[in-house]
């Protein structure tokens, strides 16, 4: 009995004493690093990250960051990335503040096609929780990569490369912003939501992965909510695209598959409530021909379960653009696919090749 006592009181004194962790560090420079990461709190001032160098966060578990000033990272060619955070259960608070990438001084209109190394991604995101608030101003190339450990929100973002629209003294006329996706997703249990996207490439591309949903969010100037480009060997499935607006986007909701991909499976992809607005080239495009546009299709990804389904998705193409087109390898799209809750207008209708299993709408 007195031993159980004893046990117990050795029991309560070892919870009551605060871990080591359970502290608060600054990052006011690179030199703070090492040792605000040791706490389970991390405050980040506003500072310049050295040219050539990213930041880096390996945090403990349940960490609570708060961005409490801009950054911004010093203009060199290099690959990057600029912002590394990685660890599980994480809180990761941007309260509004900016990560500035710099990209007018790389911005030549080759994104990772040629010119000067870019740094990208910009950013990459290994932790579960949630990561909110964060506003990036003008990125290299590709903003976000995201891998998480476990179920992560990414929540109230702002991607703002609205800059790179304008053509400058290397882009030899055209935007001098490129490839600069939003989120490159090759992930699973992820959700993006109410963000705002301003860029000149996708503004989601999901590469592979399973249990996805990007809601609620705005896309302008890019080009569009993708699936893909799928390559081989890859699974991609649960996919959900829920009441995001899409405005002045070269297509509004795409699919695309590598024409020489083999071994791989899209499946349960669904769109609901999305708006599309002043799109270019395609209301809707599901293209097994990539880096083709319908071009040869290739069969090597079977693709099933794209549907249409609960709030009507409402998207006008300007005149010269194609409503919707679906260019299938021979026998790839397999079942039924209900695309009721679809209403696309303008321009004319696109070719549907080697599917029939489309129902509840006609163009
Ligand atoms: C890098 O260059 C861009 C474009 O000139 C500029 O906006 C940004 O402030 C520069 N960054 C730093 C750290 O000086
Ligand atoms: C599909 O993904 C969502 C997250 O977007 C998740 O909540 C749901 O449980 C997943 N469904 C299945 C059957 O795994």
């Amino acid at each position: 009995m007195q031993s159980t006592f004893a046990l117990l009181l050795l029991v309560a004194s070892t919870l009551a004493a605060p871990a080591a962790s359970d502290c608060t560090g600054t990052i006011s420079s690179m030199g703070d690093v090492d040792a605000a990461v040791k706490c389970t709190t991390v405050n980040i001032n506003s500072f310049t990250v050295p040219a050539g160098q990213g930041l880096t966060l390996n945090l403990l578990d349940a960490t609570t960051v708060n961005l409490n000033g801009d950054l911004k990272f010093g203009n060199v060619s290099w690959a990057g990335p600029l912002f590394t955070v990685s660890g599980k259960s994480i809180t990761f608070n941007g309260n509004g503040h900016t990560l500035d990438g710099g990209g007018p001084f790389y911005w030549d209109g080759l994104g990772g096609n040629g010119g000067v190394v870019k740094p990208a991604p910009m950013i990459k995101i290994k932790i579960s929780g949630t990561y909110k608030n964060v506003r990036v101003l003008n990125s290299p190339a590709r903003v976000y990569s995201v891998s998480n450990p476990a179920p992560l929100t990414m929540t109230g973002l702002t991607i703002d490369n609205s800059f790179g629209d304008l053509p400058n003294s290397k882009s030899g006329g055209i935007a001098a912003g490129h490839n600069t996706d939003g989120f490159d997703a090759s992930t699973h249990d992820l959700t993006i939501s109410n963000s705002v996207i301003m860029n000149q490439d996708d503004c989601l591309a999901i590469n592979k992965g399973t249990n996805i949903a990007f809601t609620g969010n705005t896309c302008s100037g890019g080009h569009g909510i993708s699936v893909g480009s799928i390559d081989s060997d890859a699974t991609v499935n649960n996919i959900t695209i829920s009441n995001n607006k899409i405005i002045n986007n070269d297509q509004a909701l795409r699919i695309k598959t590598k024409s020489a991909a083999t071994g791989s499976t899209v499946s349960g992809i669904t769109y609901s409530g999305n708006t599309g607005t002043g799109i270019k080239k395609f209301g809707v495009i599901i293209d097994q021909s990539y880096p083709d546009t319908l071009g040869t299709p290739g069969t090597g990804v079977k693709l099933s379960g794209v549907n249409f389904i609960g709030t009507t998705n409402t998207i006008s193409v300007v005149s010269g653009a194609k409503r919707v087109a679906v260019n299938c390898g021979s026998g790839s799209c397999t079942g039924s696919w209900n695309w009721a809750s679809l209403k696309v207008t303008g321009g004319s209708a696109g070719p549907i090749t080697n599917f029939n299993g489309i129902t509840g709408f006609t163009q």
